[in-house]
């Protein structure tokens, strides 16, 4: 597939069928996201590839833990609310919601909604993406970010599809407790990854973005 057409065709996947992912197909898609760029050459990044009996047991346990009332790590976007984030972060909500047929005031189809999410939207396989304790996060995250994105357009090459999912790292305990994480290592997100479902309603999502004009300062053009 053609870069452009790559960048253009990613977004994110919300129902997996449940074939399995080989592990020969990760490591050839994270051996290609390792050549992404990081500041100094450090490659802060480390991985955790979890699958088959280990994944369904943190899916589980999530579960468990979200019904519980556990708060877990915020993975909320702590946006001002008059601010166009914020207006771009509800037009996402309203979109799926709609795709879904999930009303406002319906909680438990809401309820299943976020369910799906600790279930990693049923995903055969999810990468978490790590890094050392040693490293502060605000120096590390450009880096991350970079190798994220290739991450999700390496897998596009092998017909897969992701879910980039911050909701999917809100439970560290249980992805150090039965995903064997080690407590040396920071927990920065999850990605999603197995072969889209494209029956499914939300798949048919197709997010807008910013005219360029709103978001840029070109200066020294005229
Ligand atoms: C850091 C990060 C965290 C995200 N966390 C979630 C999540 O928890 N749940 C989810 O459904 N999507 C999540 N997403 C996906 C975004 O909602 C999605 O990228 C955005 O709406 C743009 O849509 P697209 O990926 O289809 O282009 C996340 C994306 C990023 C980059």
């Amino acid at each position: 597939m053609d870069i452009l057409e790559a960048i253009k065709t990613r977004k994110s996947i919300r129902d997996f069928k449940p074939d399995p992912v080989p592990q020969e197909l990760l490591e050839k898609i994270l051996d290609i996201a390792i050549r992404a760029p990081s500041g100094v050459n450090k490659q802060p990044w480390e991985f955790a590839i979890l699958s088959g009996s280990v994944l369904e047991k943190v899916k589980e346990k999530n579960v468990e833990m979200f019904h519980s009332g556990q708060k877990g790590q915020s993975f909320g976007s702590g946006i001002d609310r008059e601010s166009a984030y914020r207006r771009r972060q509800v037009d996402l909500a309203k979109q799926l919601f709609g795709l879904m047929d999930i009303a406002r005031e319906d909680k438990e189809k809401r309820i299943k909604w976020t369910e799906r999410g600790f279930y990693y939207f049923n995903a055969p396989a999810a990468i978490f993406l790590l890094t050392d304790e040693s490293l502060p996060l605000e120096r590390v995250l450009l880096d991350i970010g970079a190798a994220m994105q290739t991450i999700c357009l390496g897998a596009l090459a092998h017909d897969l599809g992701t879910c980039i999912e911050g909701q999917g790292v809100m439970y560290q305990n249980v992805l150090r407790e039965y995903g064997d994480i080690p407590a040396n290592k920071q927990i920065i997100t999850a990605i999603a990854i197995g072969y889209p479902n494209w029956s499914f309603p939300a798949n048919d999502i197709e997010t807008p973005r910013e005219s360029l004009e709103n978001i840029t300062f070109w200066r020294g053009f005229d």
